[in-house]
C-alpha cells in the first residue's frame, strides 16, 4: 500500500504536487536547500539537501513507498541502483537517464524514427546541418531556455565563452509556426491518456503563455496527440510526461520530453476536471487515472516572471482578484531576473477574451 510520496526537488512543481496528493490522503516529503522551499511551505516534510545529494535522496527513497522527481537534473545512476535494490521509482530511470542527455534523447528517438529537429554531435561535424542560424544546446542541465544559445555561426566566440567545459551539441534553428505540447500520462498499469493540445508561446527562449486548445487544424491535434502517445511507448514508468513540439510546415516534430510534471500544464488546475498534478500523483500511486476533459471553451496560462531581485512586492494583486475566471497562484519563491515565480490562469468563451484577460492581469503586478 503506498501512503508515502518522495519528490526529488520541492520547487514550484513540487509544491502543486502538495494539495491533491494530500487530497488523495498521501504523505508528501521532498528534497530541497531549504525548509522553506516552496513545497515546504504548504506542507511538505522536507529533507534537506540539494537535488543531487545522493545521501539525501536515498534517505527520501528509504522513508518513500514511492519516489518521483519535479526535475530531470538528478542522480540518475543512483536512482537505477535504488530500483534495483527493489525501491518504487517513478518514471523508470533508465527514461530518466535517456532524456536528461538531450544528445541521447535526440538520437533516442531519432533512432525510433520519432522526428525531431536536424542535430549535430559536434561543431565540426554540423556542416551537414547546411546554413544557420543554430541553437547550441547543454546537453545536461539545461532549464528554461538557460542552457540554448541562438547563434549565425558556428565559430562564433560566444560559444566557447559560454559552454566552456561543458558538453554541448548543436540543432538547426527552426522556423516553426507554432510550439505546441501534449502533457500525457501513463498508471501503473500501462493507461494513458493525453491532455489537450496546447500552444506555448516562447521569449528568448523561456515559455511565456500557454494557450488551450491550441489554435490549429483538427488534423494538428490529431497528429500532435498521436506523435505523443508514440513517444510513450518507447518510455518506460508511469507519471505525468510533456512532450514540447513544433509545428512546421504542418508536420509536428518533437522537441524535447519533460519525464515530470510540466509548465505547459499548469492551466489544467482551473481547465480540466483533473489536474496534471493530481493526475501524477494518481499516476505513481496506483490509482486510476482521472478525466482530462477540458471545462471552458479556452484556457490561457501567462507566467509570472521576475524582473529584479528581491521581495515580493504584493501591489496589484487585489486587481488580479477582480478578474473574471483568473485565477493567480504565487510559489513562495524570491524574485530574480527572469525566474519564474508564479502564474495566472484565465478561463474563457474565446480565444481573445482568454488571452487579453490573463495577460492584463500579469501586468497588474507592478514591481516584480
Ligand atoms: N532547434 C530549435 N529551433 C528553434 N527554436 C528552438 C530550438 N530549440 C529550442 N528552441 C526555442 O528555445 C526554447 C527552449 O529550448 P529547449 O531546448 O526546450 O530548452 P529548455 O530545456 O530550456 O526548455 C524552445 O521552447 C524554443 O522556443
Ligand atoms: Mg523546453
Amino acid at each position: 500500500m503506498i501512503e508515502r510520496i518522495g519528490i526529488i526537488g520541492g520547487g514550484q512543481l513540487g509544491r502543486m504536487i502538495v494539495p491533491p496528493a494530500k487530497e488523495l490522503g498521501f504523505q508528501v516529503k521532498v528534497v530541497e536547500n531549504s525548509k522553506d522551499c516552496p513545497a515546504g511551505q504548504v506542507g511538505a516534510e522536507v529533507i534537506e539537501g540539494g537535488i543531487k545529494d545522493e545521501a539525501a535522496i536515498e534517505c527520501l527513497v528509504n522513508e518513500s513507498d514511492v519516489t518521483t522527481w519535479e526535475i530531470e537534473h538528478i542522480p540518475a545512476d543512483l536512482l537505477v541502483e535504488l530500483q534495483e535494490a527493489g525501491h518504487d521509482i517513478q518514471a523508470d530511470p533508465a527514461t530518466l537517464m535517456i532524456i536528461q542527455d538531450k544528445l541521447t534523447q535526440s538520437c533516442y528517438l531519432q533512432s525510433l524514427g520519432i522526428p525531431v529537429a536536424p542535430f549535430s554531435e559536434d561543431l565540426e561535424a554540423s556542416a551537414s546541418l547546411g546554413e544557420g542560424p543554430y541553437v547550441v544546446k547543454s546537453r545536461k542541465g539545461g532549464f528554461d531556455g538557460r542552457g540554448n544559445l541562438v547563434v549565425d555561426r558556428l565559430d562564433d566566440p560566444r560559444i566557447a565563452e559560454k559552454f566552456q567545459d561543458a558538453e554541448m551539441y548543436v540543432q538547426q534553428k527552426l522556423e516553426f509556426e507554432k510550439e505546441l505540447a501534449v502533457v500525457a500520462a501513463r498508471d501503473v498499469r500501462g493507461n494513458v491518456v493525453t491532455y489537450t493540445v496546447v500552444e506555448t508561446v516562447h521569449e528568448d527562449n523561456i515559455c511565456h503563455t500557454v494557450i488551450s486548445p491550441a489554435e490549429v487544424d483538427s488534423s494538428v491535434h490529431k497528429k500532435a496527440e498521436d506523435l505523443a502517445r508514440e513517444v510513450l511507448k518507447h518510455l518506460n514508468g508511469a507519471g505525468v510526461f510533456a512532450i514540447e513540439m513544433f509545428l512546421v510546415n504542418g508536420e509536428v516534430i518533437v522537441n524535447e520530453i519533460a519525464p515530470r510534471v510540466h509548465n505547459s500544464g499548469h492551466l489544467t488546475i482551473e481547465a480540466n476536471k483533473t489536474s496534471q498534478f493530481e493526475q501524477h500523483v494518481r499516476a505513481v500511486t496506483g490509482l486510476p487515472l482521472g478525466s482530462t476533459e477540458q471545462v471552458a471553451p479556452v484556457a490561457v496560462m501567462v507566467n509570472v516572471l521576475g524582473t529584479r531581485e528581491g521581495l515580493l512586492d504584493r501591489t496589484g494583486i487585489d486587481k488580479i482578484a477582480a478578474e473574471k475566471d483568473t485565477k493567480l497562484h504565487l510559489y513562495g519563491k524570491t524574485p530574480r531576473i527572469a525566474r519564474k515565480i508564479g502564474h495566472v490562469t484565465t478561463l474563457a468563451a474565446t480565444f481573445d477574451e482568454a488571452l487579453e484577460t490573463a495577460t492584463r492581469s500579469r501586468e497588474h503586478l507592478v514591481n516584480l
